[in-house]
């Protein structure tokens, strides 16, 4: 798929099903109501000139370019303002409208330096083009009088130039940063001639509100806004569509290369997730693909005291496989097993867990989704029969209010939070719960109508406490309850949640949320119209994950909010593909589709693709696979694409369990922190550099396109697992990832419909995408659950056993930043580094004023499990009693403080509670020296490069 330029409409597409009719240059066009003339001719293939309109924005009509004739009007109308009606008459070109325009654009043009061939944009330039346009020639005006082409360049962005001297003020940042990014960070100061684009208080950009969406650099129709790259590169000459491998929201880009070099990222218009958005991950922080820190070579050391050693392919898989099969041999063929990843393919994770049912012959196989969304999989699937959202993002334009708990999507799903914003900004409400002021809860233009800034740990208590209300008060959807869901079930529930512990004020005593705030919060759910729940890690990544989510699924059945546009309950999935991770049965106790291992039939479909009898009994999970290895049963894992010791809980288990074991072999990018304790390292593929697909947080299947070949030698990761299994006795002859997704369609009845070619006609679909639904479905639970009835649990609220003591009297809790990504690996080798260079601890002032904390102090930072030191930021972002960190970096390692609690049904770790104490420090702990120390030397390379 090769595409540059995608056409621009000049102003949005109306979605008025009235039709109107009428002429423009003597040819009849029909069109939506509500178009504009400018999109109209745009229709019929005629393109008026413009500068400040483009598709993406609300029509602002302040360049007088598109000027047009209507007969019967007088003047000369800007087309792009003026809406069609029936029977108009609208001319685009004579000699009157040319000469108008050639003024205009002689005008922009006297005060626009004409270095045109040495321009970064030469070439891509509306300027350039409307001057061609237009027939201008020559401009009267000298360069002597009042001009702007002395203005100084502001390159303080990573990835970005601001050349003010190129402005022609046209407002098309402005309003991209106010309308689809929702910050605000721009202006337009003063009046006049002396009006001119500023970001924040006339500030440099880095030292702004400016977050590096890059909308502003999309929009800007000059080279004043401008990508460095391509100022660096040149202008890219194709382009191929492929999706982010960052967060869960999947945004489509066109990556736009020269040759086999990546120019620059641009966000897809007709991407269904992202309707032609970003966030600076996406758009710029993709460096990380060519970092000098990248492994791209297979290595091997015997003991994790050794250097590595460089070695060919044949002899890193060779030696792989036979040490995998010596283990089995002396340890028992469970003593293997394997990680799956949510950062590669479908078709990836689907072959690393074949490779471990159908190879290594056990069920030994997990997933991150692990330590994050497996709450989401058990509990709507007990509700509602399904392992995932009910919506797409589309739907959050038809939300009446909004619930988001335990989410902080501005951070970590930011173009849905963009998306979610702007909905706000055109009148729907916004409930937030969430322990900290997140941006969500007050910023330019929102302001959420309640903030239960509650107790870490007390998710499922509130929750309690918004259905009692919603109960006591009868404001329920009788109609809903009767027709789609089990009155049994519900009644037994119904007889649970009115009883006095779940009433607002005992649950205010609990939480510390007032119960006044609860009660309002809950009508204004039950009664506000359409409402939709948003939420994320904060709901499942505790020890009653799975019961929040159940309460969630509790909620919305209880209010109809189920089963049509705007509502629903939608899990923000974390990483790219943890959605399809899961899809591809990547838990030891489920084959790909959610079905259970015990189920003959299933297992007989695999049996009979895959030719080998597999183990009906389930596996092991990860925290059990690392106990096992403690207590010497569990020898050796294969961990594609996952940083375990980085970002599983507490981090001196996890090593430990590493430690004893006699195999650990990690395929990723960079050396990782689990690579320190690792054997053999086979080197991995960006998603730049292999085709695929990701499964997005709306079940979206997207595809991923190869770009560039991979560094590595030519592998991308799905052929390293295949070599792998060839090697190990398990044979695996597939071509192209094309051929594995063909084998999921037929293995799996939800992707029965989905193939590359239906995708590359499509662009995407969201499964379940079969016979009965060959478009995808976008909303799930339409006319009726997946599971039959509706299923009400009762979710009483058990406190976590993680308490706050005298001894660790506050509460820790952990989430993300915008400008870095998880563990870090990605993100710290990009300029993403100049907003996030280290984690931070978020103390209240009250308690760090009784600890004698400043702002920018090093804090040490204890619970039961360990202890590590963190530089301290004094905020009211979080409540008294509460810290906060991130937990991007390796020289902080938060998960060394938290605890081995986990989810009682899904052991998901409990991140988001751990007791800790504060307290001043002198700087780093000691272990964290010994750590660094460690592992430098556990990166040593004997014979780096040695045969080149
Ligand atoms: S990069 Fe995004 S946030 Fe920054 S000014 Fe441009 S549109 Fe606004
Ligand atoms: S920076 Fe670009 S988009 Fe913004 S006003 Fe100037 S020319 Fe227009
Ligand atoms: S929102 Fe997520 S998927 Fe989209 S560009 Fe940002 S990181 Fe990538
Ligand atoms: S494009 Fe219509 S006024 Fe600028």
């Amino acid at each position: 798929m090769s595409l540059i330029a995608e056409t621009d409409y000049g102003t949005r597409a109306s979605k008025s099903e009235t039709m109107v009719t009428l002429s423009i240059d003597g040819v009849s066009v029909t069109v939506p109501e509500g178009s504009s003339v400018m999109r109209a001719a745009m229709e019929m293939g005629t393109q008026i000139p413009k500068l400040c309109a483009t598709d993406s924005l609300d029509a602002f009509g302040s360049c007088r370019l598109c000027l047009v004739e209507i007969e019967g009007r007088p003047g000369t109308p800007a087309s792009c303002t003026t809406p069609v009606a029936p029977g108009m008459k609208v001319t685009t070109q004579n000699q009157r409208l040319a000469k108008l325009r050639k003024g205009v654009m002689e005008l922009y043009i006297s005060d626009h330096p004409l270095d045109c061939l040495t321009c970064p944009a030469n070439g891509n330039c509306e300027l350039q083009d409307m001057a061609g346009a237009v027939g201008l020639r020559e401009v009267r005006y000298g360069y002597e009088g009042q001009n702007h082409l002395k203005q100084k360049k502001d390159e303080s962005n990573p990835y970005f130039t601001f050349d003010a001297s190129k402005c022609i003020v046209c407002s098309r940042c402005v309003r991209a940063c106010e309308e689809t990014q929702g910050t605000f960070a721009l202006t337009i100061q003063a009046r006049g001639f002396d009006s001119k684009v500023s970001a924040g208080m006339a500030e440099k950009f880095l030292d702004s509100e400016c977050v590096s969406c890059g909308a502003c650099v999309q929009a800007c129709p000059t080279a004043t806004l401008m990508e460095k790259t391509v100022i660096e590169i040149g202008q890219p000459e194709h382009s191929v569509v492929t999706t982010c491998a960052y967060c869960g929201v999947g945004c489509s880009f066109k990556a736009e290369m020269r040759g086999e070099e990546l120019v620059r990222m641009v966000p897809y218009k007709d991407g269904e997730a992202n309707r032609g958005h970003s966030c600076v991950k996406g758009r710029f922080a993709w460096g990380y693909a060519q970092h000098r820190e990248r492994i791209v070579k297979p290595m091997i050391r015997e003991s994790i005291n050794l250097p590595w050693r460089e070695v060919s392919w044949e002899e890193a898989i060779a030696y792989t496989a036979s040490e995998f099969k010596r283990i089995q041999a002396k340890y028992g063929r469970g003593s293997i097993g394997g990680i799956t990843s949510s950062r590669c393919t479908n078709e990836e994770t689907y072959l690393v867990q074949k490779l471990i049912r159908g190879g290594f012959g056990n069920n030994n196989v997990d997933t991150c989704a692990r330590v994050c969304h497996s709450p989401t999989g058990y509990g709507l699937s007990k509700t509602y029969g399904t392992s995932a959202g009910t919506q797409n993002f589309d739907s959050v334009e038809h939300t009446d209010v909004a619930v988001v708990i335990g989410a902080n999507p501005v951070s970590a799903h930011p173009v849905f939070a963009s998306r979610l914003k702007k909905r706000l900004r055109q009148g729907a409400k916004l409930i937030v719960i969430d322990p900290r002021r997140t941006e969500m809860v007050k910023s330019p233009h929102i302001e959420a109508a309640y903030h239960l800034a509650l107790r870490p740990g007390t998710n499922a208590a509130i929750l309690n406490a918004l259905a009692h209300v919603i109960v006591t008060e009868g404001l329920q959807n009788e109609a809903f309850i009767r027709e789609r869901c089990d009155m049994d079930a519900f009644q037994h529930w119904v007889d649970f949640v009115v009883r006095p512990e779940n009433s607002p004020e005992a649950v205010a005593a609990i939480s510390g949320v007032p119960a006044e705030t609860i009660r309002g919060a809950a009508r204004l759910y039950a009664t506000g119209g359409n409402g939709a729940i948003y939420y994320g890690l904060g709901v499942t990544e505790h020890s009653q994950g799975t019961t929040t989510v159940m309460a969630i699924a509790n909620l919305a059945m209880l209010t109809g909010n189920i089963g049509r546009k705007g509502v629903g309950v939608n899990p923000l999935r974390g990483q790219n593909n943890v959605q399809g991770a899961c899809d591809m049965g990547s838990f030891p106790h489920e084959l790909p589709g959610y079905r259970h291992l015990s189920d003959d039939a299933t297992r007989s479909i695999f049996e009979d693709l895959w030719g080998r009898e597999l183990d009906p009994e389930p596996g092991l999970r990860i925290p059990n696979m690392l106990d096992a290895a403690v207590d010497g049963s569990f020898k050796g894992i294969y961990v594609q694409g996952e940083d375990i010791v980085q970002s599983d809980p507490n981090t001196q288990h996890v090593a430990a369990g590493l430690k004893a074991m006699e195999c650990v072999v990690v395929q990723d990018l960079f050396l990782n922190e689990t690579a320190n304790y690792a054997h053999v390292f086979l080197p991995g593929s960006t998603f730049l550099e292999k085709d695929g697909t990701f499964t997005n947080a709306e079940r979206r299947i997207n595809r991923v396109r190869r770009v560039m070949t991979p560094r590595n030698g030519g592998y991308a990761d799905w052929e390293i697992t295949m070599l792998l299994s060839n090697a190990m006795g398990f044979p695996m002859t597939y071509r192209h990832p094309a051929e594995i997704m063909d084998e999921i369609a037929r293995s799996t009845p939800g992707f029965a419909g989905v193939s590359y070619d239906y995708l590359d006609k499509m662009g995407s679909v969201q499964w379940p995408c079969n016979e009965k639904a060959p478009l995808g479905t976008p909303i799930v639970h339409v006319d009726g659950f997946v599971r039959g009835k509706g299923n009400f649990m009762i979710t009483a609220y058990v406190p976590t056993d993680e308490k706050s003591t005298s001894r660790f009297p506050l509460l820790l809790t952990t989430g993300r930043i915008l400008s870095q990504y998880n563990v870090g690996a990605q993100t710290r080798r990009t300029e993403n580094v100049v907003w996030h260079d280290e984690d931070v601890l978020e103390v209240h002032p009250h308690d760090a004023e009784q600890r004698g904390i400043r702002d920018g102090a090093w804090v040490k930072l204890q619970s039961r499990a360990g202890e590590t030191t963190l530089r301290a930021q004094i905020t009211d972002r979080v409540a008294p009693g509460v810290v906060y960190t991130t937990f991007h970096h390796p020289n902080t390692q938060a998960n060394v403080i938290t605890t081995d609690f986990s989810d009682w049904a899904t052991n998901c770790p409990e991140y988001k509670v751990t007791a800790v104490q504060i307290g001043l420090s002198n700087g780093p702990s000691d272990w964290q020296e010994e750590y660094r120390e460690m592992a430098e030397k556990s990166r040593r390379i004997v014979n780096k490069d040695a045969a080149e």
